[in-house]
């Protein structure tokens, strides 16, 4: 259901790389709410040709960027400006990568180079995105930023590895440049906290269908699919929230304030009566 929502905004989508990427997903519902936007994802995945698809469904330039390189986000903030015609009103970071998680390293024996890039490219390229935003001065008046973060910022989840680390460091970018850009230019900057999801990034991480099980299972409302996510997303891009900042908001059908839910109650019922 479209509702012209983010009609005559402007925006920068990053990270759709196929049909399961959240970052996908939100451009589609961005395109049906009347945005123009620009994609970017690193030039790796554009060789992969898919966003060419999406791109072309919604009528969106695409600009390639690694987006731990400032000269490469540069271009993609000038760029996007003069394509679309003014100030950008909205943001999505939707990027997300650890070389460990990649070679199955466990947390006890984690590579520190690799660490380092996984911070780099999933943690810091959101403060050199909003650092560029704000030498470019990029954005425009009440624009929104969105990073996209997950639970393991405030909880343990073992297999989740040095990737625990850059989202706790993302939720703090976003603190600190949304105190930032709020003042500057009255730009909020969040975090949306989404649940398991099965997309490339998502199944790449060992045990992660039983985390998604054990999640979908734990929220009153199941796991929130990539589509809701999408929804909320532009719910943040509009200005029906426009005085939401700094915050790091829970995309998880009650997840993460749920103690014990009946159907793991049942399930570990069954379980310890067949130990006896
Ligand atoms: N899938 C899940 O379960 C889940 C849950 C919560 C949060 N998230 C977060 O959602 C975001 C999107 O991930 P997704 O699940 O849609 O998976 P995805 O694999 O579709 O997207 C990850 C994106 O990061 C891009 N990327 C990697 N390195 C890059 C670089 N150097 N420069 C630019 N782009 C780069 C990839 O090309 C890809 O498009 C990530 O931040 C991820 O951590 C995912």
């Amino acid at each position: 259901m479209a509702n012209n929502l983010l009609a005559g905004k402007r925006g920068i989508i990053f990270g759709a790389l196929n049909e399961q990427s959240i970052a996908w997903k939100v451009a589609q519902r961005c395109h049906q709410e009347g945005a123009t936007f620009v994609l970017s994802n690193a030039p790796l995945a554009m060789r992969m040709g898919e966003i060419n698809k999406l791109a072309e469904e919604c009528s969106a330039p695409i600009i390639p960027a690694d987006a731990t390189v400032v000269e490469d986000l540069e271009k993609v903030f000038s760029g996007a400006v003069e394509q679309l015609g003014g100030k950008i009103d909205f943001v999505l970071h939707s990027i997300g990568m650890s070389p460990n998680i990649r070679k199955g390293k466990h947390y006890g024996e984690l590579n520190y180079d690799w660490f380092q890039k996984t911070l780099d490219i999933s943690a810091l390229s959101f403060h050199k995105m909003l650092h560029v935003a704000e030498k470019q001065d990029a954005l425009a008046e009440w624009g929104s930023v969105v990073g996209l973060s997950y639970i393991a910022a405030q909880r343990a989840f073992l297999d989740y590895t040095d990737m625990s680390q850059a989202k706790a460091v993302l939720e703090s970018i976003a603190r600190s440049y949304g105190q930032r850009l709020g003042q500057l230019k009255k730009v909020r900057v969040n975090t949306v906290s989404q649940s398991p999801t099965k997309t490339t990034a998502g199944t790449g991480i060992s045990g992660f269908d039983a985390f998604y099980e054990y999640a979908d299972r734990l929220s009153p409302l199941g796991n929130a699919p990539a589509e809701a996510c999408a929804d909320y997303c532009v719910s943040l891009f509009s200005d029906l929230t426009r005085y939401v900042t700094m915050q790091n908001l829970m995309h998880d059908g009650g997840f993460s304030t749920t103690g014990i839910s009946e159907a793991m109650v049942d399930l570990l019922t069954q379980a310890t009566s067949k130990e006896a």
